[in-house]
C-alpha cells in the first residue's frame, strides 16, 4: 500500500507558527552569529525541565573564524563537514551520564533533547536556524574537548540565520533545501489511545523519503 506522506503545508492542527515554519537547512545567511545571540539561545535551554533538575546538558560552542569552531568541525563526519562549514556557529552537545551519586542517569539524553527543544524554539523565534547532527566522531570529540569519563557526546549543531545560497552545497544536497520536501509519519503511527499497535499498512516514514534523501541519510555517519 502506498505510504501517505504529510508535508508541512498539510498540517492539520493549529500549531505554533515557529514549529510549523522550522526546518533544518544546510545553508545559512552570511550574517555572523554573536556571543550574545548564542547566549540568548543557551538561556532558553537553561530553563528547560530536567529529571530531578539535574541539568545534565553541556554545550561547547564556537563562532566561525575561531579555533573552537575549527576544532568542532574536525570532529564531524566527512558528510557533515561537506556542508556544515556554511554555518556561522557550531555547537557540540554532551550530557552527564551519571547522577551525583554515581548511578546511571537514564533520562540524561532525554533532558539534553528538552534543552535543545527550548534552544530550537527560541532560535526560530529569532529567525535563527539549527541543524542537528548525529554524524560526529564521539570518541574524538570527547578527548578533544577534555570531557571526563562520565560524559557522552551526543550531537553537534550548525547554527545561523536562514538564508544563503544552494550553490554553497555539494550538488547532491541542493534538492534537499526545499522545506516542502519534508515528510512525517501519520499521528496514528505513533500515538496510541491504548495498547501499542504496529500499523502494517503504514511503515516508518523512511519509506516516504525520496531516493536522494535516502542516499543522504546513509552518508550521515561517513
Ligand atoms: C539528533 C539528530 C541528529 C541528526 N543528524 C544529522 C546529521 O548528522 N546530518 C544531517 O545532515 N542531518 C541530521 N539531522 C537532521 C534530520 O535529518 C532532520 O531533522 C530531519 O530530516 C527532519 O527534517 P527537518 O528538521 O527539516 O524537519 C539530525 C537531526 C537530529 C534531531
Amino acid at each position: 500500500m502506498k505510504k501517505m506522506i504529510i508535508k508541512e503545508k498539510d498540517t492539520k492542527f493549529d500549531i505554533l507558527p515557529i514549529l510549523k515554519e522550522r526546518y533544518s537547512p544546510r545553508i545559512f545567511a552570511d550574517t555572523p552569529m554573536s556571543e550574545l545571540e548564542l547566549r540568548t539561545l543557551f538561556e532558553a535551554g537553561r530553563w528547560a525541565p530536567s529529571s530531578y533538575n539535574r541539568q545534565p546538558w553541556r554545550i561547547v560552542w564556537g563562532i566561525k573564524g575561531s579555533e573552537t569552531y575549527n576544532r568542532i568541525l574536525e570532529c564531524l563526519s566527512d558528510f557533515n563537514k561537506s556542508w556544515a562549514t556554511n554555518a556561522p556557529a557550531l555547537l557540540l552537545n554532551a550530557f552527564k551520564k551519571t547522577t551525583d551519586e554515581g548511578e546511571e542517569n537514564f533520562h540524561a539524553l532525554h533532558d539534553l533533547g528538552l534543552f535543545m527543544g527550548n534552544v530550537t524554539a527560541q532560535a526560530q523565534h529569532l529567525g535563527i536556524a539549527l541543524h542537528q547532527m548525529a554524524g560526529v566522531n564521539y570518541e574524538k570529540a570527547k578527548v578533544e574537548f577534555k570531557f571526563p569519563e562520565e560524559f557522552h557526546i551526543a550531537t553537534a549543531v550548525a547554527v545561523g540565520y536562514y538564508g544563503g545560497n544552494k550553490k554553497d552545497l555539494p550538488e547532491d544536497l541542493r534538492d534537499q533545501e526545499d522545506p516542502l520536501n519534508r515528510t512525517r509519519m501519520m499521528q496514528r503511527e505513533f500515538t496510541f489511545n491504548g495498547d501499542y499497535m504496529n500499523e502494517p499498512a503504514l511503515e516508518s516514514s523512511k519509506n516516504g523519503l525520496d531516493t536522494s534523501k535516502e542516499q543522504i541519510m546513509k552518508k550521515i555517519n561517513r
